[in-house]
Parts: C-alpha cells; structure tokens; sequence
C-alpha cells in the first residue's frame, strides 16, 4: 500500500476460520491484528451491562458514543476493555453472542466503531484486520483482501467445539447470524469484488496459512 504500510482485510461469515487464520497470519508476518467483531461484542456488553433495549436504536448509539474502548492489537494476546474493565471473556458469553446482530445493526455504532478502526489501522505499519466489512468498508485499500468461508455445516462443527455447546442448537444460532449480517440495510457482511475467496471446508489451518503467506509475498514483492 501507500507509505509501505501493510493492511491485510479478512472477512467472512462465523466459523469460516477468520479469527484463528487472521491472527497465525499476523504472528507469521509480524503484524498487529484487529478483530473488529471484538470492538461490537465490547460495545454490546455495554448495552446489556446499562439494561438498555435492544430495540432502542437510539439508547444504543447513545451507549457506543459514550464508552471508552481500549484494544490491544497484539496476536498473541488480544485484549479489549470497556471504561476500563476487561471484558475478553465476557464478550464470548451466550448473552453478548444473542445480542450482538442488533447491536451491529445500528448504523450510529458502526460509523463509530469503523472510525476508531481506521485510526487503529492507521498506527500501525502492519496489521490483519478481521470482520465482516473490512474489504468492503473499513479499509477498501487494503493490500489483500481475503473472503474466507466454508459449508454451513462445517461451520456449525466447529462452533460446537469450541463452545461445547449443542451442535443443533449452535446449527441455528449460527444461521439466525448469518441471515441478520448479511441482510442488515448497514454495511451488510458481502465480498469486495476483489477479494480472493478461500473455501475452508476441507483445509487444515496451516494449509490456509500458508496459502495466504504465499499471498502475501507476492502482495509485499
Ligand atoms: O466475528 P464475531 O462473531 O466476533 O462478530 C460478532 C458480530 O459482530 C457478528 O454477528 C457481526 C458483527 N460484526 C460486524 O457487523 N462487523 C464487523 N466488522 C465485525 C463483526
């Protein structure tokens, strides 16, 4: 990119292997890496830490313009804290994950939260940024912008292991989300045009780094 900055865009739906690829490839490249789905689970947590409706858009926004977030880009150990409290394991709770879709919804919050990625962005010389509109509309110049997806029930497979939770059920969730994301009037989750599209159904994570490393010196050459 300009001013020999390096910004590398990673979208997709939930389960697609963003977060574990994103940052193994920051790590590998020595980058910082954003994970902007952190920045609207924080912002959520705040909405249901001050009991405000989840149908009151408005109260929303009011909650996202007045907090204080601080993000570590670290991708050994990324943190967020919210007016000064960490809330990295709060954020991946069942009831951050079931309101997160209306929170993320809210055009306000997102014109919010896509400023103060672009100015995280900005600071450094490399980052790995990951989300749902990061090629599209957080950082359109980005260097390489990478789609990554897999079958829905792959997708489901996955979830359900980490969480331990029920496989059906996490089924479901997962598709509720998909369809809220991707249908919202806000910056809706959709490839850049130019985004290389990885499937990663049947690819180790390795085998997705590697490829992406490959990628990306083509990307730095
Ligand atoms: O990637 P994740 O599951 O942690 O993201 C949580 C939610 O935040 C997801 O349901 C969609 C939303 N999100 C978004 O709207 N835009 C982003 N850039 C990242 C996440």
């Amino acid at each position: 990119g300009t001013s020999g900055q390096l910004v590398v865009a990673v979208d997709g739906p939930s389960g697609s292997g963003k977060s574990t690829i994103s940052r193994r490839v920051a790590q590998a490249v020595d980058a910082r890496y954003l994970d902007t789905g952190a920045m609207y689970r924080a912002v959520t947590w705040a909405v249901l830490r001050d009991n405000v409706d989840l149908t009151d858009a408005e109260k929303i926004h009011a909650v996202a313009a007045n907090v204080t977030l601080t993000i570590g880009t670290d991708p050994a150990e990324p943190h967020i804290s919210v007016d000064g409290v960490g809330v990295d394991r709060e954020i991946r709770g069942a009831e951050v994950t079931q309101a997160v879709s209306a929170v993320s919804a809210v055009p306000g919050v997102r014109a919010l939260l896509v400023a103060l990625q672009r100015e995280l962005i900005a600071e450094a010389p490399r980052i790995v940024v990951e989300g749902r509109d990061i090629g599209t509309v957080v950082a359109p110049d980005a260097d390489l912008k990478v789609y990554l997806t897999a079958s829905a029930d792959e997708r489901a497979r996955r979830r359900s292991t980490e969480n331990a939770a029920n496989q059906a059920a996490t089924a479901a969730d997962l598709a509720r989300r998909d369809r809220l994301d991707s249908t919202r009037a806000a910056d809706p989750l959709r490839q850049a045009d130019d985004a290389v599209v990885l499937d990663t159904t049947t690819l180790g994570i390795d085998e997705v780094v590697e490829r992406l490393q490959r990628m990306l010196d083509k990307v730095t050459a």
